[in-house]
């Protein structure tokens, strides 16, 4: 079974899906998206992914967009569809189609589509075990990253560079601090054992995975501090590490070629690694 696409009221192969080429999505980044994990044919949290988008959509007063109810029926749907078990579910939200100018057109609709593909989230396991490298950038970025547009040019070119120089990832630097990663957050531990993040603000999106992360932390009486923290400091720390949909958590064991602690994942990482999968589990009901 391909990838699965509802588009324009249909279900359809993704190669067969298409959007005008007038919609301002692709005119203008003009919108808003959302990456959801399912396991087991069940969605993981499905809600808090729902407010982040309506929060997008509010804040670039896109407006008319279907309800929840409507929502959640399609991308159900879509997933029945795909027979697959596990994978990504993909949710775009434009400003709609219409004739190119920078102001919004009068009364246009929202344009919504949804793909889902199989991904395999096991993979992550592994490298659990393993940490995977990244790579520090300038972040390049606009001054609302809190908003999941569909605008990703700079991460698209930094993850691209961290890409050819065999990382998984990379970690942007603004003003000589972390930001988080160009699809992840990112965490350090400090000498006293806490778990240190950039806070919410507008420089980083509010990751799903990381308010879990976080929670299951404060539930096991561990440390969290919230708190900007420098690319020395993340040079220095005994244990770095990053959050998002498709990698709960993964430990970042080099940074621009030099070993983290010591070059392996370190204990609150491996920790917390088994307090976010038994969350996984815990909600799909997934046994992998
Ligand atoms: N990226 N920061 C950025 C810039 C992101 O793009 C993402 C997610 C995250 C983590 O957010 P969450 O835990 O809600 O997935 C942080 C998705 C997965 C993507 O663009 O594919």
């Amino acid at each position: 079974m391909p990838a699965l696409a509802y588009a324009h009221g249909r279900y359809l192969p993704v190669s067969d899906a298409a959007v005008s080429v007038e919609d301002r999505g692709f005119q203008f980044a003009d919108g808003i998206y959302e990456v959801i994990a399912f396991l087991n044919g069940r969605f993981l949290d499905w809600d808090k992914h729902l407010w982040r988008l309506r929060r997008g959509l509010a804040a670039l007063h896109i407006e008319g967009l279907a309800a929840d109810r409507a929502l959640s029926a399609i991308a159900g749907r879509l997933v029945h569809r795909s027979r697959f078990a596990d994978g990504l579910l993909y949710i775009q939200v434009t400003r709609g189609a219409g004739k190119r100018d920078h102001g919004f057109p009068a009364g246009i609709e929202p344009t919504l589509v949804m793909t889902v593909r199989r991904f395999d989230i096991r993979q992550r396991l592994p490298q659990l075990d393993t940490g995977v490298a990244a790579i520090s950038l300038p972040d390049q970025r606009w001054d609302r990253c809190d908003l999941k547009t569909t605008g990703l040019l700079p991460a698209v070119l930094a993850k691209q560079e961290a890409r050819l120089a065999g990382a998984f990832e990379a970690v942007f630097v603004k003003d000589g601090h972390v930001t988080e990663g160009g699809s992840t957050n990112i965490y350090m531990v400090d000498s006293a054992g806490a778990i240190v993040t950039h806070p919410i603000s507008a420089r980083i999106l509010p990751g799903i995975a990381r308010d879990t992360l976080l929670g299951l932390a404060r539930e096991a009486q561990m440390t969290v501090v919230e708190r900007p923290f420098t690319l020395e400091e993340a040079r220095a720390a005994p244990e770095l590490f990053l959050t998002s949909t498709t990698a709960p958590i993964l430990p970042i064991v080099r940074l621009d070629s030099a070993p983290i602690g010591s070059g392996s994942p370190g204990p609150i990482s491996a920790r917390l690694g088994a307090l976010v999968w038994a969350e996984v589990r815990r909600q799909t009901g997934w046994s992998g």
